[in-house]
């Protein structure tokens, strides 16, 4: 079967049975193409909560399905490949948050989105690449406890000197892999690129980048730029799709090795199979843990 004849049952079994498709831009061409709507996290999680069809399908990670889960139980909530999942979100255990803290009592705790729901009981605002400077800015204490990505932390933090933040030690298995060395070697090999890079990115990247920004807030940049060449330090898939977007400009990976393979898990398939109600994964939640989790996306919504 081709492409194009999964894609078109797909559209024609979404209409019949009222499912609404939300993919990560990470995704591939042809998921995006029957995608009903496409974005970075914080835009999924803002369009999760609006969405009025009776199912949906995440196509991207565990977590952007819970998040979906939590702000709409009253859907059937799919996640596209059940083995989706974010290895970042679970690096931190619940019990450790709790310890560090008791730690840090009078800290405000803002957690990336890219978390467990258990994680975001134990926390009082979510963020996402994309809103994290702004919401930081917004909070009312001048103590933060950001979790758990330690880049995307560093970045905030040194962009809000007046606040004092506390960091933990994990971070993006993907976007931690490059290093100053691949930036040297593809400004040399591309001398004329601007380099775009996610916050997700090591300190000694972000540095050299001429734009820090989320997913959508590279692809923004670069469409919008006068400038021809990109080196583009963040997963590949972006490469990709920018290529195929602005054809008169040439895009480059900081590293061939930038590949998320949870992000690369789901197959337009998969998608299929969900909208035939034979594959992907129902997400279920326990009540206490949703509405503990809630208030910290809602939060992340009103102030984002
Ligand atoms: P954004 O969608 O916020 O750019 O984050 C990228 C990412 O790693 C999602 O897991
Ligand atoms: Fe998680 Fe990194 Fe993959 Fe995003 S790119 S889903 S943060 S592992």
């Amino acid at each position: 079967m081709a492409i194009k004849d999964v894609q078109e049952q797909i559209i024609k079994l979404k209409k019949e049975k009222d499912i609404c498709i939300l993919a990560h831009c990470y995704q591939s061409p042809e998921i995006l193409e029957v995608a009903d709507f496409t974005g970075d996290s914080f835009a999924l999680s803002v369009e999760a909560s609006k969405v009025e069809n009776k199912t949906v399908i995440m196509c991207g990670v565990r977590f952007m399905a819970e998040t979906c889960k939590i702000l709409s139980p009253e859907k059937t909530v799919i996640l596209s490949n059940p083995d989706a999942g974010c290895p970042m979100a679970e690096m931190i255990e619940p019990e450790l948050l709790a310890q560090v803290k008791e730690q840090y009592p009078e800290h405000t705790v803002v957690a990336y989105v890219n978390t467990t729901s258990e994680l975001k009981t134990l926390c009082d605002v979510c963020v996402t690449s994309s809103s994290a400077l702004n919401i930081c800015s917004k909070l009312e204490s001048d103590k933060v406890l950001f979790i758990p990505d330690i880049n995307l932390g560093t970045w905030i933090k040194e962009q809000l000197p007046d606040k004092e933040f506390k960091l933990v030690n994990g971070c993006c298995p993907t976007h931690a892999k490059m290093s100053k060395d691949d930036v040297l070697k593809a400004k040399s090999a591309h001398p004329e690129a601007l380099l775009l890079v996610h916050p997700e990115c090591r300190k000694e990247v972000v540095e050299l980048a001429d734009y820090v920004g989320s997913t959508t807030g590279i692809m923004s940049y670069a469409k919008k730029s006068d400038k021809k060449e990109f080196i583009i330090g963040t997963e590949n898939s972006i490469v990709t799709h920018l290529q195929l977007e602005c054809p008169d400009k040439s895009f480059y990976p900081l590293s061939k090795d930038c590949i998320c393979h949870n992000m690369q898990a789901t197959t337009l398939v998969d998608v299929l199979n969900c909208c035939k109600g034979t594959g992907g994964e129902v997400i279920e939640l326990d009540e206490d843990v949703r509405l503990k989790a809630k208030h910290c996306i809602d939060k992340m919504i009103e102030l984002g």
